[in-house]
């Protein structure tokens, strides 16, 4: 990789797009800095016991045994269709309305999350590769460039890039902080939008997480209420990317935006559109499944022209078709994920407060918002950097200063806990326990 770089400078200097020499992909942020770390270090059990333990990482691999199970009892999802003519049929499917049978699976799979509380159509169902693409495709749709999406912090820092780079849209910030932990209000709401007023930006609409990355907790049916007075008043978009909604350790502590349409009789829902995928709930990142669904007409139009871009396989559609129509195993798979992922929360919360940390209260995700405010040298992004610093390269674990996710207020940082075994769980909260035992010695 680095003689690649050394060579690249060497070239002459030929010009460029505007695009491609931004740095609106914000990836020389610490979030992937420390990912390098961990690449150029990684922890083994046997192989590299001190090596990075990566905990920047929102994967879920709590269930895999339950995908792997289904498949290996049902061989046929992963073929290529039957016989000759199947392969044939799916080798050539590349219509961008998608796989009938596999929008239906998802807008089912959407609705069982839901604890069957709000309904999907599956015509309205866009689909692409992965919320990446979903929350850009809908980005170049509701904004122009130089128009602002306003965006809760702290938030995902992939959206510097998702809604930025190549959009030209700006991102401007709802700013939460742990005085109401980390709420939205109408008052930070109103206070973002004069923000962008004074920038002379005009605002298209509001982007929030719900469950929120990092925060690893759902948004309240008032906040959600709140939000959707807020942008039916300034006539502008609300995007709800959902994308842990099945994540949420029960369906009832989830609310998602399509209820609270549904008890409103959908007025004013051609502003709403739901960003989903398969990534975080099924753990399934590498397939790259997204959907956006839209209660706009144009919207969903527009965004089905535009998925070209960004088609599923039409192999891995017909992989999942089989696998989310089959109700037992939906079921099934939905209930144990949600208690697994709840007992890795409960143990790392435990193992924290062993170490003298406090986490927000969390209810969703595969991580924790942990609050290392106390050990700050300096109340500030620095002594918060200063801090990661010694947590990458001492402690050796990856975790994601709140800075990078834009947080205003130093000291917390995101701590993923699903994409490792117990047993490296185990070892990562003793190195924590050594550290903060270390600290109070000094
Ligand atoms: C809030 C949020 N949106 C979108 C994504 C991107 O997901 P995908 O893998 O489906 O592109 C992530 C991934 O971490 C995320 O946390």
């Amino acid at each position: 990789m680095a003689i690649e770089i050394e060579q690249q400078q060497q070239q002459p200097s030929v010009g460029l797009s505007r695009v491609a020499v931004s740095d609106t992909h914000g990836e020389d942020s610490p979030y992937f800095a420390g990912w390098k770390a961990y690449d150029e270090n990684p922890y083994h059990e046997l192989d590299n016991p001190s090596g990075v333990i990566q905990m920047g990482l929102a994967e879920n691999q709590v269930s895999f045994d339950l995908l792997e199970e289904y498949l290996e009892k049902h061989p046929e999802a992963s073929s290529c269709g039957e016989g000759k003519s199947g392969f044939r049929e799916n080798a050539l499917f590349q219509d961008y309305h998608g796989l009938k049978s596999f929008r239906q699976a998802m807008a089912g799979f959407m609705e069982e999350i839901r604890g069957g509380r709000a309904k999907f159509d599956p015509d309205r169902v866009v689909l692409t590769a992965g919320a990446t693409a979903a929350n850009e495709l809908l980005t170049f749709i509701l904004a122009d460039p130089g128009d602002a999406l306003l965006v809760p912090t702290p938030y995902y820092p992939g959206f510097d890039r998702d809604l930025r780079w190549r959009t030209g849209v700006k991102i401007v910030p709802i700013h939460c902080d742990s005085s109401n932990n980390f709420q939205i209000t109408p008052q930070a709401l109103e206070a973002a939008y004069k923000q962008a007023q004074a920038m002379n930006v005009k605002v298209r609409g509001v982007l929030i997480t719900n469950p929120s990355n990092p925060l690893g907790a759902t948004i309240q049916r008032s906040v959600l209420e709140e939000i959707l007075n807020f942008v039916t008043r300034k006539n502008i978009h609300l995007v709800s990317d959902e994308i842990y909604s099945g994540s949420a350790f029960s369906s009832s502590e989830f609310i998602s935006i399509a209820e609270i349409l549904e008890s409103r009789g959908y007025k004013d829902c051609e502003r709403v559109h739901i960003v989903y995928s398969l990534s975080k709930d099924l753990g399934l990142p590498g397939f790259r499944v997204g959907t956006i669904y839209s209660y706009n007409d144009k919207v969903v139009t527009t965004a089905r022209r535009m998925s070209s871009f960004t088609l599923i396989s039409s192999q891995t559609q017909h992989l999942l078709a089989s696998m989310l129509s089959n109700k037992e195993f939906t079921e099934n798979y939905v209930k144990v994920n949600r208690e697994r992922l709840r007992k890795r929360y409960d143990m790392i919360i435990e193992g924290l407060r062993n170490a003298g940390i406090e986490c927000l209260k969390g209810n969703a995700g595969l991580f924790c918002w942990m609050n290392l405010s106390p050990l700050l040298e300096t109340n500030t992004r620095e002594g918060e950097l200063s801090l990661w610093n010694v947590i990458l390269n001492q402690v050796k674990l990856n975790i994601s200063p709140g800075s990078s996710c834009h947080c205003s207020e130093p000291g917390w940082f995101r701590v993923c806990f699903a994409n490792m075994s117990e047993q490296t769980l185990e070892i990562a909260l003793k190195r924590i326990q050594d550290f903060t035992e270390q600290r109070k010695l000094q």
